[in-house]
């Protein structure tokens, strides 16, 4: 099965004159929304620790879409570098629009494996370069509560909520982003600022799939099985999403985290979906059993 081919869902002049910043967006999902939003008339400025590949990327998805892109190396971890990389884009375009927190480090390990300073890298980038982007920016728009237009975007995971064994701190570290968004949507919300995120379940892509599914456990543990809808997600279908809750036509969404995994959570979550490996021309028999017990 594969994901419809779809174009974009938005008018071509959805973010015209907007500014919007991704982290992480010179790879993976922060690519694919990068390229979305310069293909809808943002000013996308990507950032990450590795210049050379945003400089490569800014130049593809430029290209490609006809958007200005600016790449500015940033490490989310270290707050003086995220209020450079702002004062950076201020300086260049005047203004900030949106914001994604989209950049990320994780890796499977059994707990106890775990050093502190290996936890403690996953909670620096995730939670605490989040933070880190989320504050600088929003001190700079609080000044002016009156303008319109600005949101923030936070990529988190289904496990924020379920939690899930192997990636113990980048699932504490995405509950933190979760627990984040939520909050802040309720004390910015009337001063002119949203926040939402997005949960995607699986989206194959080289930086996740490298660090999570290592070797050959990318054949033993087929993440197409997990998903309801029998397939992962496609970049695109992400990035059309996180457009969507950017742009004002969502201007009534704050706080919301809306899961895009093809089901795939629901499917480990209820009881009984194991069921589902049941052949049909079983559940006659099934049946016949079960009514046999209700006569008893
Ligand atoms: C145990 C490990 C380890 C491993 C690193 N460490 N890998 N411990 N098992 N496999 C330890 C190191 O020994 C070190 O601790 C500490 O972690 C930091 O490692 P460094 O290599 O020094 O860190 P750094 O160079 O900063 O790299 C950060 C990183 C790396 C997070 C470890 O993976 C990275 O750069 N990731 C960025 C991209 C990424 O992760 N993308 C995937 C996102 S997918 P000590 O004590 O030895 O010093 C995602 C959700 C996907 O988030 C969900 C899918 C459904
Ligand atoms: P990815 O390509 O590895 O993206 C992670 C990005 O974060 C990279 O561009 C990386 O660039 C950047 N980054 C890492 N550490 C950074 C730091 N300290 N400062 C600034 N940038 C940093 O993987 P992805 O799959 O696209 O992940 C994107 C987002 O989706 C992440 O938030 C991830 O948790 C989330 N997600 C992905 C999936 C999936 O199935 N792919 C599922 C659920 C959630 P540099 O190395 O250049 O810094």
């Amino acid at each position: 099965m594969s994901a419809p081919q779809l174009s974009s869902m938005l008018p071509k002049d959805t973010f015209s004159s907007r500014v919007v910043i991704v982290t992480g967006g010179g790879s993976g999902l922060g690519r694919a929304m990068s390229t979305e939003l310069g293909r809808l008339g943002a000013k996308v400025v990507i950032t990450s620790r590795k210049l050379e590949k945003l400089e490569a990327t800014a130049a593809e998805i430029s290209e490609e879409t006809g958007a200005e892109v600016l790449p500015l190396a940033c490490d989310v971890a270290q707050a003086d570098q995220v209020d450079a990389m702002v004062a950076a884009v201020l300086d260049k375009y005047g203004k900030i629009d949106s914001l994604v927190n989209n950049a990320a480090g994780n890796f499977i390990a059994p707990t106890e494996r775990l050093s502190a300073r290996a936890f403690g890298v996953i909670l620096d980038i995730v939670l605490k370069g989040t933070a880190h982007c989320t504050l600088a920016v929003g001190k700079h728009w609080l000044k002016d509560e009156q303008a319109t237009g600005r949101s923030i975007l936070n990529i988190a995971t289904t496990y924020a909520s379920t939690g899930s064994g192997y990636v113990v701190p980048s699932a504490c570290a995405k509950a933190g982003v979760v627990a984040m968004t939520r909050s802040l949507a309720v004390e910015w919300g009337n001063r002119g600022i949203r926040i939402n995120a997005i949960a995607p379940g699986p989206f194959p892509t080289k930086g996740a799939w490298e660090r999570l599914l290592p070797g050959d456990l990318v054949e033993q543990f087929s993440m197409d099985q997990r998903v309801p809808l029998g397939r992962v997600g496609d970049p695109r279908e992400l990035a059309n999403l996180a457009a969507y809750l950017l742009s004002d036509y969502a201007a009534y969404i704050n706080g919301e985290v809306v899961t895009m995994d093809g089901g795939e959570w629901l499917q480990g979550a209820g009881e009984f979906n194991m069921l589902k490996a049941i052949p049909p021309k079983m559940w006659d028999m099934l049946e016949a059993q079960v009514r046999a017990a209700n006569k008893k």
